[in-house]
């Protein structure tokens, strides 16, 4: 069976977590800093903060944009759960959006249509890796005084512009499960250029002590520690950190194979009429964190059938990105009707292996396969 993801993960990180556990600190300390400072030279972002995981990097980065109860969220529905359940998090609505056919991300003029005097923030996702339009939404929220939030959990590594993903809003949101380009097992990472919220959110993540515990460790002094105010155990482990470090190293390497691989998929299946296959701005440049292919009502299987026939050819396959609205959890918001491109997105994409290192056989043979279903 092939595939749909594997991690990259090699000795150098089983080395390294392994030196860790022999070092006898194991939970936050040294490993943290030293990838949060990684994390800002790889990004160039001013400060980088390490946490548990992605949606614990979006709720604390509500909390410091001070998203409130009775406040809204504007967000797309099509994205994975976790986006809209940070908002909720806070008490704060989330009001779904649409996304364009284009780039699978937030439709500009669907947001603008949804903006109330409730309304504090965007939760602009990059979805599967293809980076939304940001400075359109800077202005939008400029406009409207408004904070723009990044969720770029799949998006380590893309480009805006010619910059990485990180360093445009205030607040940038990534993740490390192993679903992602890079992985420390679960993981999350903030990055701000705001010294306040950089300040904050090194104390939210863990429960708002005023010591740390690599500075209680290493006091010569009798030393009390106070909370101050209701934070969270949002903290990353340096054995987490120290996975994380190596796998940085390999990163540009990672998404260089990933954007071949990608290149080729959009060589050998060009020229078929049913699908639409990703196109990349010319200012953006993706991770190609997955590959989603849509397909066309004139297709001679559906969706689903497509599905099957590439599962039981030995192709792993997944569904398009799911859309919140329709999921139990957010039920009260399923009649919304601004959603078609979101829910035909959803309905009609699926998703084809990708990841590193693939032999060429298999590209070929998803290739080859997709083609004489489809034909
Ligand atoms: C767009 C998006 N946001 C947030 C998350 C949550 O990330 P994590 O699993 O690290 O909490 C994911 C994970 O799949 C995601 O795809």
């Amino acid at each position: 069976m092939i595939p749909i993801a594997k991690p990259f993960l090699g000795k150098e990180e089983a080395q390294s977590a392994y030196n860790t556990v022999l070092s006898g600190w194991v939970a936050q300390g040294e490993r943290v800093e030293e990838f949060e400072k990684k994390f800002c030279e790889y990004t160039g972002a001013k400060y980088s903060v390490a946490v548990s995981n992605c949606t614990n990097a979006l709720h604390l980065a509500m909390i410091v944009s001070g998203i409130k109860t009775g406040d809204e969220v504007i967000c797309p529905s099509m994205s994975y759960i976790a986006t809209a359940n940070s908002i909720v998090y806070t008490g704060a609505k989330p009001v779904f959006a649409d996304v364009s056919q284009h780039d699978y991300n937030l439709d500009p003029e669907n947001v603008v249509k949804l903006i109330t005097k409730k309304t504090k923030a965007i939760l602009l996702v990059h979805q599967i890796g293809m980076p939304a339009d940001i400075e359109t939404f800077q202005k939008i929220c400029k406009e409207n005084n408004i904070k723009l939030i990044e969720d770029a959990a799949c998006a380590i590594g893309s480009e805006y512009k010619g910059e990485k993903i990180g360093v445009h809003s205030e607040i940038v949101c990534f993740s490390f499960h192993p679903r992602k380009v890079i992985t420390t097992g679960e993981g999350g990472m903030i990055t701000t250029y705001n010294k306040e919220y950089y300040k904050r959110l090194k104390l939210l993540r863990q429960h708002a002590i005023s010591i740390s515990g690599k500075e209680r460790h290493n006091s010569k002094n009798l030393s009390f520690e106070d909370h101050l105010e209701t934070g969270y155990n949002y903290r990353m482990t340096d054995i987490q950190a120290a996975i994380g470090i190596k796998q940085l190293d390999r990163l540009d390497k990672i998404i260089d194979e990933r954007r071949r691989i990608a290149g080729k998929y959009l060589t050998g299946l060009s020229g078929i009429d049913c699908i639409i296959l990703p196109a990349e701005p010319e200012d953006r440049k993706s991770n190609y964190q997955s590959f989603a292919i849509y397909l066309k009502e004139n297709s001679p299987v559906n969706r689903n059938e497509l599905m099957k026939k590439l599962l039981a050819a030995g192709i792993s396959v997944r569904k398009g990105v799911m859309t919140s609205h329709r999921e139990t959890a957010y039920k009260y918001s399923a009649d919304q009707k601004n959603l078609s491109v979101s829910e035909d997105l959803c309905d009609n994409s699926f998703m084809i292996p990708l990841y590193v290192p693939m032999d060429e056989s298999d590209i070929n043979y998803v290739i080859e396969t997709l083609r004489k279903i489809v034909s």
